[in-house]
């Protein structure tokens, strides 16, 4: 059965949702599933842009049946090949094998690699600044290299001012039938999963998403709609997801606060993450998010470092190294290239806490324009009367910090 909706007056979302898919990219739990979105331009030639995962083939194929109505499929634009929008392609030519590919040198190379066979006759390479009209519409195309995977390009419509995002701009969450941002409390319900979705996918690749802001920019006052390939479509306040797209691609904090994370085997380090978070909600910092970092997915733990200016790493000494989940944490941050972030430490161990040393060493070694705050605390295995001088330093130190902070 066809499921779709329309998008313009002659677009339609034909995409599908997800809801059994655990983990995303097999590595980041998906609670309330994902949209893989795909759109069928009617025009005098039909036009499909991008296709979708393979979990979820059979529902986009009666989609597009449903919308061609008994035409034929012209032409099919693919913005980006990773196979959560890439997979169905072989699937849609074996259906309407006269259908000519529109995509990159790069994303044909890529469908080889992955063994989707388009006829070399049917294949047509563009590049940037390459337009084709399929009637009263017209197409240009605009490289987006590294938003997400090299071979990336975006599609944008300088008929109606709708622009195909490829992976910008989406979003964990499947639609389930809410298909523009503006039918649901997307700051409310959905900006945390939009935040986990772009900085752990595209939060490396920062520098090449203000790139493609950038080039966006010379054509924002025609952009009327932005047709991610997850989450919802824009069609109202365009400006309120490029602001946090330029925040979270710039590295800038969303908000002045404090996450703290915190690493426990018996329950001591906790207890002296709370005690700091008490003593911050004291002094007026109420914006504090506490997580244990053993129990929490550490995609999480990421979008909360993008989100948050100031990060509390308190950490037990394991094997005389970091505790290997406080580690992991660390390392994902390198990998994705966080950086501008305040650090300020807590250490503990029993007979020879190294925690704090290492950590850092680690930050200041590998995370770009952040600092550590001279202010730390180290605990002998359970915070003592004695650790709270120290501890009141931390906070006058963590306050006057935030204070700073622009
Ligand atoms: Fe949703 Fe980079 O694929």
């Amino acid at each position: 059965m066809h499921c779709v909706r329309k998008v313009t007056e002659d677009l339609y979302w034909v995409g599908a949702n997800e809801h059994r898919l655990a983990l995303f990219e097999n590595v980041h739990p998906l609670t309330k599933g994902v949209s893989y979105n795909s759109y069928l331009l009617m025009d005098e030639k039909t036009v499909l842009f991008d296709t979708v995962d393979w979990a979820v083939c059979r529902q986009f194929i009666d989609n597009i049946a449903y919308v061609l109505n008994g035409k034929k499929l012209d032409y099919m634009i693919i913005n980006h090949m990773e196979p959560d929008h890439a997979a169905c392609i072989q699937e849609v030519l074996l259906r309407y094998p006269e259908t000519k590919v529109i995509s990159t040198e790069k994303a044909f190379m890529f469908m080889d690699q992955f063994g989707f066979v388009v006829p070399d006759g049917q294949k047509i390479q563009v590049k940037e600044g390459d337009s084709q009209k399929f009637g009263k519409h017209e197409i240009h195309f605009i490289a987006a290299q590294m938003v997400h995977w090299p071979e990336a390009m975006v599609s944008f419509d300088a008929t109606n001012g709708v622009l195909f995002s490829a992976d910008a701009f989406g979003t964990f969450i499947a639609l389930d039938g809410k298909l523009f941002a503006d039918e649901v409390n997307f700051d409310r319900d959905w900006l945390d999963e939009a935040r986990r979705y772009y900085t752990n996918i595209v939060g490396k690749y920062g520098p090449h998403v203000q790139h493609l802001l950038k080039k966006a920019g010379g054509i924002i006052d025609k952009i009327k709609i932005l047709c991610p390939l997850h989450g919802p479509v824009w069609r109202k306040d365009l400006g309120y997801i490029l602001e946090k797209y330029d925040k979270w691609s710039t590295y800038v904090p969303e908000e002045k606060g404090v996450l703290i994370v915190y690493a426990t085997m018996y329950g001591n380090t906790e207890e002296t993450a709370g005690v700091l978070a008490a003593k911050l909600a004291d002094r007026g910092i109420t914006n504090i998010v506490m997580h244990d970092v053993s129990s929490t997915h550490v995609s999480y733990l990421i979008s909360d470092t993008f989100k948050l200016s100031h990060v509390v790493l308190a950490s037990v000494t394991y094997n005389l190294n970091i505790y290997p989940p406080i580690y992991e944490y660390l390392h994902d941050m390198k990998a994705l290239n966080l950086q501008k972030r305040k650090f300020a430490l807590i250490e503990n161990g029993s007979w020879a806490p190294k925690s704090g040393t290492l950590m850092q060493e680690f930050i200041e070694n590998n995370l770009k324009q952040s600092e550590v705050l001279d202010a730390q605390v180290s605990v002998s295995s359970s915070m003592k009367e004695a650790n709270v001088g120290e501890m009141d330093a931390l906070v006058d130190a963590l306050v006057e910090s935030i204070k700073q902070q622009k």
